[in-house]
């Protein structure tokens, strides 16, 4: 008999051991590499908590310095994939478009493909790091019909980012420190997540010893689905359409409590947190201040407050143990922040990197990796005879 057991989705399997990331869902607490994710989100920022997730430490002044001006030193992009950017279908989706062009990374730099290569490593760590960014705001402003920004080395990693996709900013530079303080924030609290579905991927990908730039676009596939990454596009998309529908949250929650329906609450539930999400109180905490800054009451905002509200005294979400996850406000953030709706998944692309990286150097590192191969249980026909042999 098969000792193979049925666990569809790995709800019940590990993979592999980790030092990177802490999760216990039932007390809703997250530690990357020992810090709580409150602590980190207080004190430090998102590229402090990228070097911490890949090295295992918190830099230094030194090394944060140091780290900084790699980045930037390796931010800009050849001529060729600036030109084969510029022939992506300008309305595909930017996940899309984002996870072709980082596959074509391992084309651009075959020197730094070699996943056996300490150096190589090294090197690929720090152009995906470094160049993410210029790719994901290049892919922005054309599909908005601008051109592209070349990035500024003077400028830390958020300031960078915002001006290769916005330009100058809005005019107001106590309210582009605030958004610049916003999305950073938002990048950390996105830094890692253990075994998510995407990250899982990198890992699957990297089992066959696949470079690390064509793993990181799978987990860039991985992670667009709405079920993953793709959630905070598909809660913005929804609270429209209850808005459109004339704000009736009632019959909404109706739709998604019969089953019949295929209707899901996006930005609630999640496979491992039972009791809430700690990066969700973060990001609301975040979402109320950002827009207390806009000058109209946000209207969608406000539908989520009292979406979240009536979900949590519904006995269908709490007896099901599903709670607003990571995703529920980040969408009304980067609305309020000028992003289109298209691009809040590529934001969580460019937070969840460090996180895919360090698993994928770990697993390399880990003398028990094997390739990934799981088993199935079959349940087709026995042997059958060919039609008109037998
Ligand atoms: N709305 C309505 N019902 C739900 C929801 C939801 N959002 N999530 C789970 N359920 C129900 C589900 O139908 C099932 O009910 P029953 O026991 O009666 O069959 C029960 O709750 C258990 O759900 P499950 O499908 O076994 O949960 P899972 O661990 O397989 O899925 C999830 C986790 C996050 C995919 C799911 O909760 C979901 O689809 N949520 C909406 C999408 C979303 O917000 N995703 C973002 C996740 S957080 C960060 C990220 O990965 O991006």
């Amino acid at each position: 008999a098969s000792m193979t057991t049925l666990d569809p989705g790995f709800g019940n399997t590990a993979s592999c051991r980790s030092e990177i990331t802490y999760i216990d869902g039932a007390a809703g607490i997250l530690r990357y590499r020992g810090y709580p994710i409150q602590e980190l989100a207080k004190h430090s920022s998102f590229l402090e908590v990228a070097y911490l997730v890949i090295r295992g430490e918190l830099p230094s002044p030194g090394d944060l310095k140091e780290f900084g001006e790699q980045l930037s030193a390796n931010a800009g992009i050849p001529a060729e994939m600036s030109a084969l950017l510029d022939a992506l279908p300008r309305n595909g989706h930017p996940m899309t478009l984002l996870a072709a062009a980082v596959n074509t990374l391992a084309a651009y730099y075959a020197d730094s493909v070699d996943p056996k290569d300490d150096q190589q490593v090294e090197t690929a760590t720090i152009r995906l790091l470094a160049k993410l960014p210029t790719i994901a705001a290049h892919i922005y402003r054309r599909s908005v019909g601008e051109e592209p920004i070349a990035p500024d080395p003077s400028l830390d990693y958020v300031g960078n980012l915002l001006h290769m996709l916005f330009g100058d900013g809005s005019g107001d530079s106590e309210l582009d420190a605030l958004y610049a303080k916003a999305l950073d924030l938002l990048l950390l609290l996105h830094a890692d997540h253990e075994l998510n579905c995407s990250t899982a991927t990198v890992r699957v990908v990297g089992s066959s010893d696949a470079d690390i730039y064509g793993s990181v676009s799978a987990g860039i596939n991985a992670l667009f689905g709405p079920l993953h990454g793709g959630a905070n596009q598909a809660v913005l998309e929804m609270l429209e359409e209850i808005r459109d529908l004339g704000g009736d949250i009632d019959s909404f929650l109706a739709k998604v409590k019969d089953k019949e329906s295929k209707t899901r609450l996006m930005g609630f539930g999640h496979r491992v947190y039972k009791n809430f999400d700690p990066r969700s109180r973060e990001i609301k905490g975040l979402a109320a201040d950002i827009l207390a800054r806009q000058e109209e009451p946000d209207e969608l905002f406000a539908l989520a407050l009292e979406l979240e509200g009536k979900a949590l005294a519904d006995s269908y979400f709490t007896d099901r143990k599903l709670y607003p996850n990571v995703d529920f406000y980040s969408g009304v953030i980067y609305r309020a922040m000028g992003f289109p709706t298209n691009m809040f998944t590529v934001l969580f692309a460019l937070g969840r990197l460090p996180g895919w990286i360090a698993h994928w150097r770990e697993q390399r590192k880990d003398p028990a990796t094997r390739i990934a191969r799981p088993r199935q249980l079959y349940t087709g026909p026995t042997e059958r005879s060919y039609p008109g042999q037998g």
